[in-house]
């Protein structure tokens, strides 16, 4: 089984970007606390994951996750959360489903970002957890 963490716009700088928000870990760092969790886990299971800062490549990524034999996607797609009807509808347009992730509690922050997009299209929601929103993401698939 695949399955794919996908990041939006700014992830790319977690660990210089805003610490006392979004922690000092960097995206590799999720990524190899991904993989831990999965190959402790002793299922087979490949994670593949993509980070790009653009609307449209992150819709071109799940229109593709069929065709690369994805069964389920982990998302924090940023600040498009709270913008992109274009990204919920790509969400619709696919059969894996979604998992939306937020290292912070969005609903504690700022009013513009109480809002998403996204969630009606997602199968749930893990915010505000810091890196640990991903492992517990990873930990309800598992679960599944
Ligand atoms: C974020 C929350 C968004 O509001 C913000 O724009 C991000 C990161 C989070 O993981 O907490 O870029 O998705």
């Amino acid at each position: 089984m695949k399955i794919a963490l996908l990041n939006g716009p700014n992830l790319n700088l977690l660990g210089q970007r805003e610490p006392g928000i979004y922690g000092s870990e960097t995206l590799k760092d999720v990524e190899n606390l991904l993989r831990e969790k999965i190959s402790g886990s002793g299922m087979n299971i490949e994670l593949v994951c993509y980070q790009s800062n653009s609307e449209g490549d992150l819709i071109d990524f799940i229109h593709q996750s069929k065709g690369l034999g994805i069964e389920y996607i982990i998302f924090n797609p940023g600040a498009y959360t709270h913008t992109s009807i274009a990204l919920q509808d790509a969400i619709r347009a696919v059969t894996s489903p979604v998992i939306e992730v937020h290292i912070s509690n969005v609903h504690a922050r700022e009013e513009f970002r109480h809002r998403s997009m996204i969630s009606c299209a997602c199968l749930g929601v893990i915010a505000g957890f810091g890196m640990d929103s991903y492992r517990l993401a990873v930990e309800a698939l598992l679960n599944k």
